[in-house]
Order: C-alpha cells, then sequence, then structure tokens
C-alpha cells in the first residue's frame, strides 16, 4: 500500500471480528513500528502484547471495575478541554457522530454505559498492544516518542489487512494490568492499542471523522 494511502485509510475500528492474530503478524508490526523515530534515537517505549486467556482476564477485570463504579484514570497528564473550545467541538462532533451510528440516544444512559464498556473490553478485540515506558525517564518528553511508534504500529497493522483502535480507555485501570500482566511499578502505563480484523457491518467502524482545514491550522512564511 501506497504510504499516502495507508495514512488515509488508517482509522479508529471499534469492533473486531473474533479471528486471532498471529503472534509472528503482530512481532512483524512491532518489529517495523521500532523503526520510529525518537529523541537522540532514546527509544523510550516498551511492549506488553495480550492475547488469548490473559486479555480475557483484563477485559473482565476492566468490566468489573467499570461496573463497580470506580473512577477510570490514566498514569500519564490528560488534558481537560475548556467547553466550547475547539477541541471541546471536536470531542462532541466525534461523540454524536458515533452514537448517530449507533442509534445511541442523547438520554439513552444505558445504551450510553453499554457503549463505554466497549472500550475497557478493547472494543472486542483478540489482540491489544500495551505500550509503557520505563519511569527512570521523564512523563512527559517520551510522549513525543511513544506518539510516533503508536502511530507507527496502526499504519504498519494495514499492511496485514488489520484495524486498530488507540486507546486510553484500555489503561484506565492500570492496576489491572499491574496485576493480570505483570506489569512492574516501574513502568509507565501510557496507551494501548487494540488490533483485529475490521467488522465491517458494525455501524461504528463506517465512521469518516473529519479534520479542520489546513489553512485554518497553518501559517506559511517565504512561500
Ligand atoms: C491518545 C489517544 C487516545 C485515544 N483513546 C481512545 C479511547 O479511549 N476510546 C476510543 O474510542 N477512541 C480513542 N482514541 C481514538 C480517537 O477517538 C480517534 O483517533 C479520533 O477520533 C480520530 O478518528 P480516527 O482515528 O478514526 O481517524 C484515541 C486516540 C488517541 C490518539
Amino acid at each position: 500500500m501506497d504510504i499516502v494511502e495507508a495514512i488515509k485509510a488508517r482509522k479508529s475500528i471499534r469492533k473486531f471480528k473474533s479471528d486471532p492474530v498471529s503472534k509472528t503478524v503482530l512481532t512483524e508490526i512491532l518489529a517495523t513500528a521500532c523503526r520510529a523515530p525518537s529523541a537522540m534515537n532514546s527509544q523510550p517505549w516498551e511492549f506488553v502484547v495480550l492475547g488469548g486467556e490473559i486479555l480475557e482476564k483484563v477485559k473482565q477485570a476492566n468490566l468489573a471495575k467499570l461496573a463497580a463504579g470506580e473512577i477510570p484514570g490514566s498514569e500519564h497528564t490528560v488534558v481537560g478541554w475548556q467547553r466550547d473550545s475547539a477541541y471541546w467541538n471536536r470531542q462532541v462532533g466525534l461523540a454524536k457522530e458515533l452514537f448517530r451510528l449507533m442509534d445511541i440516544g442523547r438520554e439513552d444512559k444505558e445504551k450510553r454505559a453499554q457503549w463505554t464498556a466497549r472500550g475497557f473490553r478493547y472494543f472486542d478485540a483478540p489482540a491489544a498492544i500495551v505500550i509503557v515506558s520505563d519511569k527512570s525517564l521523564a512523563e512527559v518528553a517520551p510522549l513525543l516518542d511513544l506518539g510516533a511508534v503508536m502511530q507507527t504500529i496502526c499504519l504498519a497493522a494495514l499492511n496485514y489487512g488489520l484495524g486498530t483502535c488507540i486507546e486510553d480507555q484500555g489503561v484506565m485501570y492500570p492496576s489491572v494490568l499491574r496485576e493480570i500482566a505483570g506489569i512492574p511499578e516501574s513502568k509507565r502505563i501510557v496507551i494501548s492499542i487494540a488490533v483485529g480484523y475490521p467488522d465491517w457491518d458494525f455501524p461504528a467502524n463506517r465512521i469518516e471523522t473529519t479534520r479542520e482545514l489546513l489553512e485554518n491550522i497553518t501559517t506559511w512564511l517565504g512561500f
């Protein structure tokens, strides 16, 4: 696949077929993605790849915490967008479009809760990649590098017909991952990526997210 075509084809997949993804394919994806650039070639990333029974246990434990009302949280700084800012409006636009596709009413608390739960079970993906970084590193700077490897994983996955969804939700109960996947306290759990073969019949997978017009976010000088 042509690079530009691949970048444009990547989209977040929020329902996967149950077909497993082989360790060989996941290994090739990660090995390719590690070609991502990083500051001074520091490569501040490590991967914990979950599948089979372990992934199922993580999904169930996440859902149990969610059902018990435990407040989810991230191990890295997350921003809150100011109400009515452009960022806020984009988030609202995304939610509206997903709920429209999924036929979830504004006041339908039960369906909304079911939708939220999907994220905590990695959208039924047969595999999930958790990206962690050593806590001896500063918190913020490696995030640039981790973002590069994260996107490269998603692009490389397309080569194998796989879909992905980058997910904060998948790591918002870090204690679950520490307990079940044995991720030590010395590692910061940053982000997860659900990986699997897309279920194209699922309405939310038909989403076409929009982007701000380039002219609104670009300053040209010297052209
Ligand atoms: C850092 C990060 C965290 C994300 N976390 C979630 C998440 O928890 N749940 C979810 O459904 N999508 C999540 N997404 C996916 C975004 O919603 C998605 O990338 C965005 O809406 C643009 O859509 P696209 O990926 O289909 O182009 C996340 C994306 C990023 C980059």
